[in-house]
């Protein structure tokens, strides 16, 4: 497929999905256990009086930058956000709006934490081509990209297709 100018400005900018197929380069296994550490600091955190189910996130900007989050419950049960969407607003918050991976860290010792649906979407705001580490206490985890997590996503190109 040919790329006009205007598709290599938005690519540039981070808002084509031209090109988004090609894999982004795999990160260092140490950041990958520093990124987890960090999501499991991240967790002790939580503020979930209602559900009692820690969550901790952290997000790796392309520079190295380290945001974390955890999950913040409200007495208006609705108001309660996730621990992912927590940490990429604060890196979004500070000017980062390009990642690289995001780790997931919850109690759960027999199974991988896996992000709600709302979570995937936000993440997808930020691209479709980008790793999600989804962990369990023991440091192990399965790697899936956000593509994999939300096949046939909707984002941001979308808004600016032809319409009738
Ligand atoms: N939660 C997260 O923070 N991230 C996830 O990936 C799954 C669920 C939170 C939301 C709520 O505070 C609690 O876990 C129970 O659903």
């Amino acid at each position: 497929m040919s790329q006009t100018s205007n598709d290599m400005e938005n690519l540039e900018r981070g808002k084509g999905r031209i090109n988004e197929t090609k894999s982004v380069a795999d990160v260092d296994d140490n950041i990958i256990g520093e990124l987890i550490n960090k999501s499991q600091e991240a967790k002790e955190f939580a503020y979930c009086p209602y559900s009692n189910f820690r969550v901790g996130a952290a997000v790796l900007a392309p520079n190295g930058t380290i945001f974390t989050g955890c999950n913040v419950e409200n007495a208006c049960y609705t108001l309660g956000i996730c621990a992912e969407r927590t940490a990429i607003s604060k890196a979004v918050s500070e000017g980062y709006r390009h990642f690289r991976a995001i780790a997931i860290a919850s109690d759960l010792n027999e199974q991988i934490i896996s992000p709600c649906g709302g979570c995937r979407q936000f993440m997808r705001e930020f691209g479709a081509h980008w790793d999600v580490y989804l962990t369990k206490p023991d440091g192990s985890y399965l790697k899936m990209s956000v593509e994999e997590l939300l096949p046939v996503s909707f984002g941001p190109a979308d808004l600016k297709g032809t319409k009738v």
